[in-house]
Formats: C-alpha cells, structure tokens, sequence
C-alpha cells in the first residue's frame, strides 16, 4: 500500500471537477434533442456557464498539479502505464472539451455568457469555423466519456483489491474508516 496521498486542494479539484465534468455530459447529450425553446435555451446557458467554470478550474488544477508531485501510482508495470496514460489523456479532455466549446460559442451568432455575465468572445460570427470546433467539441466529450468510463472502471478495480489508490483521492478525515488516516500529506 501506498503511504503518500493527494493533497487536499488536488483531492477537492479532483472531486469538484468530476461531479462537474459527470453533470456536463449527461446536460450535454441531453439539452442537443430539446425542441427549440426556453427549455434549450435555459439548458445550454447553464451548460456553457458550468463549462466556462470548468475552463477556468481546468487552469488552477493544472497550476497546482505541476508544482506538487502526486503520490506514486500502484499496480504493476502495465496497469501503472494505462492508469499514467489515462490521467494525461483526461487532463487533454479537461482542457480540449471546454476549450473548443468555448471557441465554437465564439464563432456563433449567439451571445456568450457566464452565469448572466457577458463573456469576451475569441472570434466573429463564422458558421464554418463554429462547425469545425464543435466537431472537435463533441468528439472530444464522447472520447471523454470512454476515458471516464475506463478510470471509473480502473479505480474500481483498485478499490476492490484495497491497493490504496482511493484513499490517497480522498479528503484524510473522510479515510479515517478506511484504516489509513495516519498517511502523511504530501
Ligand atoms: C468523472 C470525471 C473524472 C475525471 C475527469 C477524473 C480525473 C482524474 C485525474 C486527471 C486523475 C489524476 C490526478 C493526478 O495525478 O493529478 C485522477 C485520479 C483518481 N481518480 Fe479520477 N476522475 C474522474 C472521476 C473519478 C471517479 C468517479 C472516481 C471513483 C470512482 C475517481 C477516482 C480516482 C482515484 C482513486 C484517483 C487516484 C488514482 C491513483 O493515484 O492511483 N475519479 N482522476
Ligand atoms: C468539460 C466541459 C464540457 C463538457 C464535458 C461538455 C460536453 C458536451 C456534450 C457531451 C455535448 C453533446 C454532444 C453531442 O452532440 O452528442 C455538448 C454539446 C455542446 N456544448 Fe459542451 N461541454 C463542455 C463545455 C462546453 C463549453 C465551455 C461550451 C461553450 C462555452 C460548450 C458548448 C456546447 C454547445 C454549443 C454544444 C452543442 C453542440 C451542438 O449543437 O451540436 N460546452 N457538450
């Protein structure tokens, strides 16, 4: 078992994000089948607002992840390189989904706004541009899922062989019935 954990900010990102991230999917792939009207409208508001904030909490996340080294993984050899290709393929997804969903509402005729506030766009009206970023948005958020999916599934699989994996993402009082509080913070 592993005696280092995540850092409390990291674990609090971590869990934020993909309650965020969870909810973003599922609004996403539901709010594009709306008939048109205050519903859709509502719906994708509130979608570009999260998303915009997931944007932004990409970048603090980021920052603090290349100045504080995370606890070695566990496993074997293999599981150790699918679990480290995993978690740079999602940091890819992260950035890439809310990116280019940012830069695809740029390009649209529609007004951008964060929770009501307008937000600075990075293009003009273009409806080629906005088509080739939302394919790469939409791409993106569906080769998301998958990776999800197969980190759900690894941290499963850890969580059932009691490798520690889960206890060092999780807050150190929040693993006091887990056995491990005692782990240093890293
Ligand atoms: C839904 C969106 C999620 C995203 C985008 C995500 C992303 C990540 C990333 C990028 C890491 C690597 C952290 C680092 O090294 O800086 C990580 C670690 C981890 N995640 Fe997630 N995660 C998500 C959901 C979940 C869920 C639902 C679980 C639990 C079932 C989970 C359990 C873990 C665990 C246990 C680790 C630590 C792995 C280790 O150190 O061995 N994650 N996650
Ligand atoms: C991590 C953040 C995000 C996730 C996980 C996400 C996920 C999704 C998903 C799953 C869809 C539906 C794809 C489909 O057609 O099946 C979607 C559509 C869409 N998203 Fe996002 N999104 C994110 C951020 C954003 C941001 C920041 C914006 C804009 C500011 C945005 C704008 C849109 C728009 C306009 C659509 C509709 C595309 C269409 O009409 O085909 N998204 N998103």
């Amino acid at each position: 078992m592993n005696s280092s954990r995540y850092s409390f900010p990291a674990v609090l990102l971590h869990w934020l994000m993909a309650g965020l991230v969870l909810y973003m999917l599922w609004l996403g792939v539901s709010m594009v089948d709306l008939p048109k009207g205050p519903e859709r409208t509502a719906a994708y508001g509130l979608h570009k607002s999260f998303g915009l904030l997931l944007l932004g909490l990409f970048f603090v996340r980021f920052g603090w992840r290349i100045r504080h080294t995370p606890p070695a993984l566990s496993g074997r050899g293999w599981e150790r390189k699918v679990a480290h290709g995993t978690h740079h393929a999602l940091y890819l997804f992260l950035l890439l989904t809310p990116l280019a969903g940012y830069l695809a509402s740029s390009f649209s005729t529609y007004p951008l706004k964060f929770f009501g506030l307008a937000v600075l766009k990075a293009g003009w009206p273009d409806e080629s541009i906005q088509e080739i970023f939302k394919r790469i948005h939409v791409l993106s958020a569906w080769a998301g899922m998958l990776l999800v999916g197969l980190h759900i599934a690894g941290a499963l699989k850890n969580l059932l062989r009691r490798d520690g994996s889960m206890q060092r993402m999780l807050p150190a009082c929040g693993v006091q019935k887990m056995n491990t509080c005692s782990d240093a913070e890293q």
